[in-house]
C-alpha cells in the first residue's frame, strides 16, 4: 500500500501524466514498473524487437535516430512507443546518457494504460507525429 502511494506521488511529478486524476495515476502505478539504470545502459536497439515503453523520471537518454542524428530525451519524455504501437522493430538505438530512473510499461500493460487514461493516448500521438515529421525532415529538431 505504501509503495503504491509513493509511486503515485512520483507519477504526479512526471509531466507526461499532468492532468490525470488520482484514480488514473493509481492505475498507472499498478501497470508500470520503476527501474534504475547506470549511464551507458542500452535500453533499445535499432532493428530489434521491442516490448516496452519507457518514461523518464530522472536522468537523460540519447536516441540515435535517422540519418545519424542524436536526440536527447529527459525527464517527462518517453521512448519505445513506436514498436508497441505497430509491432515493428525499434526505429532507433536508445542509451542512458546518465544514471536514470524510469518507468517501464510492457506491451499488454501499454494497452491497458491507454484504456485507463485516454488523454495519454492523445499525448503520445502528438509526440509520435512530431517524431515522424522530424524523421521526414520537415521540421528541424
Ligand atoms: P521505438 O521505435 O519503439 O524504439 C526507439 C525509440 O526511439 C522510438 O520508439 C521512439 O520512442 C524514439 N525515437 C525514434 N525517433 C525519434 C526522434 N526522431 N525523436 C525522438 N525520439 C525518437
Amino acid at each position: 500500500m505504501f509503495r503504491r502511494s509513493s509511486k503515485v506521488a512520483l507519477l504526479q511529478k512526471v509531466s507526461l501524466f499532468r492532468g490525470l486524476s488520482g484514480k488514473q495515476l493509481d492505475q498507472i502505478a499498478r501497470l508500470a514498473d520503476e527501474i534504475e539504470v547506470p549511464a551507458g545502459k542500452r535500453l533499445a536497439t535499432a532493428g530489434e524487437s521491442g516490448y516496452e515503453l519507457f518514461v523518464i523520471i530522472d536522468g537523460q537518454a540519447v536516441a540515435k535516430v535517422a540519418r545519424g542524428r542524436t536526440v536527447r530525451l529527459g525527464p517527462g519524455e518517453f521512448f519505445g512507443e513506436m514498436s508497441l504501437v505497430d509491432g515493428g522493430p525499434r526505429s532507433a538505438t536508445v542509451e542512458a546518457a546518465s544514471k536514470m530512473r524510469l518507468l517501464v510499461v510492457g506491451r499488454r500493460e501499454f494497452w491497458q494504460l491507454l484504456t485507463a487514461a485516454p488523454p495519454l493516448g492523445l499525448k503520445i500521438m502528438r509526440v509520435l507525429s512530431r517524431r515522424l515529421r522530424d524523421a521526414e525532415g520537415s521540421v528541424s529538431a
